[in-house]
């Protein structure tokens, strides 16, 4: 068999690298900057592992950099490949990796990887993977990376979120906010949420307690004195929400930063900014114990082809997403 590698391997066809598609941006701008390519399928380096990607997650944080960089060097010599999340197998292991083998399925944060998920391979760091959850497809599996460890991770910034406490999460029809809802329902909280009335059947069916459509009515009418606000709307949602909380309450926001002075002034702790450092695997296997046990769901809105990506990220940008959108590469059928 060596024999036969060695020689197919001498041939032309193998001299050259073999490619993959990829979508890239080579500036900074609009959906029209996102290319269709085709390039060489990169190596996993050390601690590195390559994932032949069955589907890749849409965050808002993809088209944001798109469109205004955020230090990613995006230029003609510097492409950048967008997307933080895939689901997958396991295709290739670096030195020095145990625990993966080619062949697993799993899904993986590609936060602190070099380049992105929107393309036919990924390289991740091996400490930044999780085995899929069991009966997820393999889409609904790669919407959940960022938006799972960004709940994780944040949660209880403002202090620890403890069973019968009453949490606001804003947004909670969102990719986060849906996340948000069911690890604070599994925390035991009185979870209450808003969105817009098309949502509230699909938010009563992941555990909210109480919906508030936002756009009837000032959602400050409708609930007070919550010991947590975790809210992924931002902007002036944010700083009412400041209004809603007890005393000695906390809120935690993932879109901005709260006014200090004002949270200082009600006497509640908030916490806000940018991503948290440090390895993702521990909390991709938590989130996947949740969804093994059926306490987690992940509602899959739209599914584009990679060919398609500009017009996932624009839909992404209109911010009326149910749960999420995802590309899908090779579709395979959920076991
Ligand atoms: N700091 C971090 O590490 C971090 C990580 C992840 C995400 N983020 C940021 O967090 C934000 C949310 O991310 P995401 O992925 O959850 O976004 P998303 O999935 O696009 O959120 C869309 C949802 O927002 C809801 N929404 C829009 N305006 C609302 C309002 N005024 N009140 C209540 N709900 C509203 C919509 O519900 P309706 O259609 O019912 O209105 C829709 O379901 C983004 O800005 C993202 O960039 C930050």
């Amino acid at each position: 068999m060596r024999s036969l590698v060695l020689a197919l391997c001498a041939s032309a066809a193998c001299a050259a690298p073999a490619e993959m598609r990829a979508v890239r941006a080579h500036a900074i701008g609009g959906p029209e900057v996102l290319r269709i390519e085709r390039i060489a399928i990169p190596q996993p380096g050390a601690g590195q592992v390559r994932i032949k990607v069955h589907a890749a997650g849409v965050n808002p944080v993809d088209w944001k950099i798109r469109e205004r960089g955020f230090g990613r060097g995006i230029s003609a010599e510097s492409p950048w490949i967008p997307g933080f999340d895939v689901a997958g197998t396991i295709d290739a292991v670096g030195e020095g990796v145990s625990g993966w083998r080619p062949g697993d399925a799993v899904i993986a944060s590609l936060q602190r990887a070099a380049q992105g998920g929107y393309a036919e391979f990924a390289i991740a760091l091996a400490d930044d993977v999780a085995l899929k959850p069991k009966n997820w497809s393999f889409e609904a599996a790669a919407g959940l990376p960022t938006v799972g460890t960004t709940v994780l991770r944040y949660l209880d910034l403002a202090g620890e979120l403890t069973k019968g406490e009453r949490v606001l999460v804003q947004g909670g029809a969102g990719g986060v906010g849906s996340v948000a809802v069911q690890v604070a329902k599994a925390r035991g909280a009185w979870v209450i949420t808003t969105a817009s009335a098309r949502n509230a059947g699909y938010l009563k069916s992941i555990g909210a307690d109480e919906v508030i459509d936002y756009q009837a009515s000032a959602f400050e009418r409708r609930v007070s004195n919550v010991d947590l606000v975790f809210d992924t709307v931002g902007g002036e949602t944010t700083g009412r929400s400041i209004g809603v909380v007890r005393r000695g309450g906390g809120l935690v926001t993932i879109a901005g930063r709260p006014d200090m002075a004002a949270c200082e002034k009600a006497g509640i702790t908030c916490v806000g900014g940018g991503p948290r450092p440090g390895a993702y695997g521990d909390q991709l296997r938590a989130l996947v114990v949740m969804a093994d046990a059926g306490a987690l769901t992940l509602n899959v809105d739209r599914v584009f082809a990679l060919e398609q990506a500009a017009e996932a990220q624009e839909l992404s940008r209109a911010g009326r997403t149910r749960g999420k959108i995802v590309l899908s590469l090779f579709r395979v059928e959920a076991p």
